[in-house]
């Protein structure tokens, strides 16, 4: 096994590339799987837990696999500019292989809900940024709109490029694996993630590389859980700012995703978001978004309703890492002890005793 050349490169033979399509990559994918004993034992007579690592991406989130076809392909096709709206992850990763292709890139984002990492990066990457006093809903259909109208690409997952390159996540699990594990748990907002990866199951499936499917287990905030209503919701809210989104465009596909599989989608409160974000800190050393801490949510409460008896293999995947959101981070933690700086005060405030000698 050589050095890991990328999306493109390494999942050529299940994407529509071709021998045109630019060489486009920053060794995006290959994200690893890693399983998680402490929070298995945490939840008593659990399956075996793995988390795919997605945070490990080049931005820092799963949007990577997508964008960077999505990029190639409006490359291919002679295209200068591209353009998405975001609750934040997608504008890095936009910004990011935008920078990398030498092309514009413009990103439309809902004023005051993106986690300051994000808007760190699509910044630096040297996007134009702009800030609309409405929600994601708002800006996608702006966008969708001028890109229907004027000569930019649209990045966001209804590119159907960003789906394919993200399905390849299934693939990478089931290679480790050596076939689908029983379940897949995920986040779900715009939809486009739950869709890609049944997707990619499916493929691998029927090209006899794995034997078997999972069920599709998918995650809303209770705030804005549309999926699960079963309607859009007008003014969606949650603390987990990534997933706050009212009205999925990959609404079908999550549906079918969950019904073909005999899965489910489901809500989980920002207290049970939250607490899944520290046990996967605190226990396994894990530091993932809310949003991505979403999907052990849906384990914990799985689990606490018995419903995780029949699985012996389960994957949650964590979509993004946890630095992108220092905010929730600093308001969830206990605020550093300010101690004089001296040995004696910092042993002390440690608990430490020398055992004997004082
Ligand atoms: N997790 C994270 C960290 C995300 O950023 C997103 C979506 C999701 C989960 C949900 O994935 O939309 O495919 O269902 N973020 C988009 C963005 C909407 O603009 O960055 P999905």
């Amino acid at each position: 096994m050589g050095v890991w050349r990328g999306v493109i490169a390494e999942h050529r033979e299940g994407l529509p590339v071709t021998g045109k399509t630019p060489l486009l990559g920053m060794a995006e994918g290959g994200t690893p799987l890693l399983e998680a004993p402490r929070l298995r034992e945490y939840l008593g007579q659990a399956p075996r837990v793995y988390l795919k690592l997605e945070g490990m991406n080049p931005t820092g989130s799963f949007k990577d696999r997508g964008m960077v076809v999505a990029v190639a392909k409006a490359l291919e096709e002679g295209s200068r500019m591209i353009m998405c709206a975001s609750t934040g992850n997608t504008s890095a990763s936009a910004a990011a292989y935008a920078a990398r292709a030498g092309i514009k890139c413009a990103v439309l984002v809902p004023g005051g809900h993106i986690a300051l990492g994000k808007l760190a990066q699509a910044l630096s990457y040297g996007a134009k940024v702009l800030s609309i006093q409405g929600s994601f809903d708002d800006a996608l259909a702006i966008v969708r709109d001028l890109c229907a109208n004027y000569p930019v690409t649209l990045v966001n997952s209804v590119n159907p490029y960003r789906i394919e390159g993200q399905k390849t996540a299934a693939f990478e699990i089931c290679d480790a694996l050596g076939d689908a594990p029983d379940a897949l748990l995920l986040p779900v907002g715009n939809a486009g993630n739950i869709t890609a990866y049944w997707r990619g199951f499916c493929e691998y499936r029927g090209a006899g590389k794995a034997q078997s499917l999972p069920q599709m287990l998918g995650f809303q905030a209770a705030g804005a859980s549309p999926l699960v209503l079963g309607r859009p919701v007008p003014n969606p809210e949650t603390i987990a700012t990534a997933i706050r989104i009212g009205n999925p465009a990959s609404w079908e596909g999550a549906i079918r995703a969950r019904d073909e599989s005999g899965g489910l989608v489901e809500a989980v409160t920002d207290q049970e978001i939250l607490e899944a974000y520290r046990l996967l800190a605190s226990l396994e050393g894990i530091f993932a978004e809310p949003a991505s801490a979403a999907s052990v949510a849906g384990l914990v409460k799985l689990n606490r309703t018995g419903r995780l008896a029949h699985y012996s293999r389960v994957v949650c995947v964590l979509t993004g890492h946890g630095l992108k959101d220092p905010g929730i981070a600093m308001e969830m933690a206990v605020r550093p002890e300010e101690v004089p700086a001296a040995l004696g005060a910092v042993a002390k405030a440690l608990g430490l005793d020398r055992g004997g000698a004082s």
